[in-house]
């Protein structure tokens, strides 16, 4: 169904983030009739643009990014005339002025500032919008991660906002829970009476939750090296993840309950010590290398040659400190020039307590639950079963496959189309709620402090492989092997 007509004002609007995503993302839903036609997009930058420039930009980029076939002519000039751009310096209130010119006065209309810009302007952004009037009842903003940079910075940019906005009109988006998978999650989780009775630590050994990239930092080294993996993946999308695996059943599908219920779990994650940092956390930092077959450069040569200790890889062993989990670690991964482009969550059970097989003195493999994010995205849950054939009993694992491609043969739509009209219809059940933030941060920062007080550099690892030998020892050390196989 179609969203009732609003304004979106995006800053940063010639941005990467908002031309790489949610340009695409509105057109999509735009096409498809979900966004209204009397809808505008207001693009804010310091370009310099006009409203013909921007949209000739905009054009460009879809016509490059989205198959012809769902990117016509037509449905792109539609869009367009839904398009505008305005120039301003955000750093004077008087500049705003130019923004209520576009949106006009009307009150009850939906409108969405959607920050996508460096997370120090967000305060002086709503600020600036307060002050020319033009944030309503109806007004809401989007607030784009990382949210700062350590506790301290969140907590004051959450403060500035909150001068401006009630916290129920903030929206603070981690695209990870509006990927489909991240969803089926909870569906798989809440919706299958199977798995709850074993969901806890009597039956699961570990989990792995894995976010590798082949990507490298490209035109936002500039971002990145400030930020590295910790803050730019863990503190946010892999920590997002870890919550949905291991809150408990929230009592409805509802905005506070579902966040209530992940704020638990990073209340009970267990704070690292220095000691712990060094045992259980791994950092890398990519080297040149090849990508599928291509050379490509390590980070530093991507920052010009200067040097940086900014981590692009990180793997941590973390404890959750209650009931359900104490004996069940999560391992958490990420990194960027990895070999594959591939995330998923691996839910591995524990084995038989006894084998009645001959031949299987080695053990029996332990159930496996995959769920894949992207690519190729999906839920494999490994058995065991017999070999056919007249001889003796031989167990072979085979994975029960559930392809979503082929099982709904509908394209999965990007989390941006999903997460952008929730803003529209005032939905923030899967948007980050302060006390998230800042519950992650409480717990991310310690790690951040140990490592820069080690003086370390973090271990280099060729571009093209899977993360540098630290990560490899952090899991082995514990008895337990990274789960690799359904990469291939
Ligand atoms: C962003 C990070 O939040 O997520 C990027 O800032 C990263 O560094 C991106 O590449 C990954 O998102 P996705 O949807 O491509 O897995």
């Amino acid at each position: 169904p179609q969203v009732e007509p609003c304004d979106m004002v995006v800053f940063g609007g010639t941005g990467d983030l908002a031309m790489r995503k949610l340009l695409p993302a509105l057109f999509l839903r735009a096409r498809d009739g979900q966004l209204d036609p009397g809808s505008r997009i207001v693009a804010v930058s310091r370009s310099g643009l006009d409203d013909a420039g921007y949209r000739d930009k905009v054009a460009a980029e879809l016509q490059a990014s989205l198959p012809a076939e769902s990117a016509g002519p037509e449905a792109i000039g539609d869009f367009l005339r839904q398009l505008h751009h305005i120039t301003i310096d955000v750093s004077e209130h008087a500049s705003f002025g130019a923004v209520g010119e576009v949106l006009g006065a009307d009150a009850e209309r939906v409108r969405v500032f959607y920050l996508a810009c460096a997370s120090q302007l967000f305060g002086t952004i709503c600020r600036g919008l307060d002050s020319a009037g033009l944030v309503s009842e109806r007004s809401r903003v989007v607030l784009e991660k990382p949210i700062g940079h350590d506790l301290a910075s969140a907590r004051r940019i959450n403060d500035e906002v909150g001068t401006v906005f009630p916290e129920e009109r903030i929206y603070r988006i981690d695209h990870y829970l509006g990927k489909e998978t991240v969803q089926n999650l909870l569906v798989l989780r809440f919706a299958n009476a199977l798995l709850e009775p074993q969901w806890n630590s009597g039956a699961i050994d570990h989990v792995q939750i894995t976010v590798s990239e082949s990507l490298g930092v490209g035109s936002r080294a500039g971002y990145y090296d400030r930020a590295g993996a910790l803050r730019d993946m863990v503190q946010n999308h892999l920590l997002q993840l870890l919550c949905l695996v291991a809150m408990e059943p929230p009592t409805a599908l509802d905005r506070e309950a579902v966040r209530d219920e992940k704020l638990k779990v990073l209340q009970a994650v267990r704070p690292m010590s220095e000691s712990d940092v060094a045992r259980a956390t791994c950092r890398g930092q990519y080297g040149a290398g090849l990508i599928d077959g291509v050379a490509v450069p390590g980070y530093l040569d991507e920052l010009d040659g200067a040097p940086s200790r900014t981590e692009t890889f990180a793997a941590l062993r973390v404890d959750i400190a209650n009931w359900r989990w104490s004996g069940t670690p999560f391992y958490l991964r990420t990194g960027k020039r990895m070999e594959r482009h591939a995330s998923e969550i691996v839910v591995q059970f524990r084995p038989v307590p006894h084998s009645i097989f001959p031949g299987t003195e080695g053990g029996i493999a332990p159930n496996r639950l995959v769920l894949r994010l992207q690519p190729d995205e999906g839920v494999r849950l490994h058995l065991v079963t017999k070999e056919p054939g007249p001889g003796g009993v031989r167990l072979r694992p085979v994975p029960l496959n559930l392809s979503f491609a082929e099982t709904f043969r509908s394209p999965l739509p990007d989390a941006y189309e999903r997460l952008l009209l929730d803003v529209i219809r005032g939905n923030p059940t899967l948007f980050m709620r302060r006390d998230e933030v800042e519950a992650a941060w409480a717990w991310t920062e310690p790690i951040l402090a140990a490592w820069a007080a080690s003086g370390e550099s973090p271990q280099r690892y060729a571009a093209g492989t899977s993360g540098p030998p630290g990560a490899t020892a952090l899991i082995e050390r514990d008895g337990r092997t990274w789960h690799e196989e359904d990469f291939q």
